[in-house]
């Protein structure tokens, strides 16, 4: 039987407090990884954290991922706590969803701080420290809007589509210092971020499904861990779709 795929690896992940960051949390920890969850909830993040059975596996750290010195700290209390960062995950982010006729410029730049900025500071940071020790991974989380483009996301559609040219430039700038950086583009996946939707959006999105069915955040958490351990050892730059075969 092979060992646990994170076995004592420090894993740092972004957004973690709730939804696809804290199934991606759980999944790490049942692999005895060592997570930090940074969120810019802070209380959410100490009870996550708490969830996942406390100190020795997990601890929660307030971050603010558009702010650098915030990502700083957070790399820096990983590496106070559990050693410096082997996989970083840049999970982060917000909707501001409006059509262009009626979004504001704060509602563009919001989302375009939180996704664009938050996983650069993530990536470059991590990435400092990782290639320092010639190796890590780092997974961003895109989005399927960033592939098709979705009404009344200019704002969140520009910033998943910038992850991806992200998250390349930065494979091919840190591959030749043993560090991998992928995304992944999930499609519909149950969270407190899509059930905020109206049913009849979530109708129209669901007949756009082969699978004929939403994804739920332990389906996008698996791909994560594919990512972040050595099963993806010879890949980098790849933009993996968890989307039940929706707009393929
Ligand atoms: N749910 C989906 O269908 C779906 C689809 C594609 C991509 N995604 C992406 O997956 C990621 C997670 O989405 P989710 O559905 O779990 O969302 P969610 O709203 O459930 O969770 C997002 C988390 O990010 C935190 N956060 C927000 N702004 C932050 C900031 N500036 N600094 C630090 N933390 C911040 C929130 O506090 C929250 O805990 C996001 O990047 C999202 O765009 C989600």
């Amino acid at each position: 039987m092979p060992g646990p795929l994170l076995n004592d690896q420090t894993a740092v992940i972004t957004g973690a407090a709730q939804g696809i960051g804290f199934a991606i949390a759980q999944l790490f920890v049942d692999e005895c990884a060592r997570v930090v969850i940074g969120d810019v909830n802070a209380e959410a993040a100490d009870k996550a954290a708490a969830q996942l059975g406390g100190s020795e596996r997990a601890i929660g750290v307030r971050c603010d991922v558009t702010d650098s010195d915030d990502v700083d700290a957070l790399l820096a209390a990983a590496a106070d706590a559990f050693g410096p960062v082997d996989v970083m995950v840049n999970n982060a982010g917000i909707t501001r969803d409006a059509t262009m006729r009626t979004m504001t410029e704060d509602q563009f730049d919001q989302v375009i701080n939180v996704h664009l900025k938050g996983t650069w500071n993530g990536t470059r940071k991590a990435a400092a420290i990782m290639r320092e020790r010639k190796s890590g991974a780092i997974v961003n989380l895109s989005s399927l809007s960033g592939k098709v483009g979705m009404v009344g996301q200019t704002n969140y559609s520009a910033a998943k589509a910038g992850i991806v040219g992200m998250t390349k430039a930065a494979a091919k700038e840190m591959a030749h210092h043993g560090v991998r950086v992928n995304a992944v583009a999930p499609g519909l996946i149950r969270s407190a971020m899509t059930e905020a939707m109206p049913q009849k959006a979530w109708d129209q999105k669901m007949a756009e499904i082969p699978m004929g069915r939403a994804g739920e955040v332990s389906e996008v958490a698996t791909v994560a861990l594919f990512l972040a351990s050595h099963l993806s050892s010879y890949m980098t730059g790849t933009v993996m779709e968890v989307t039940g075969g929706r707009f393929m």
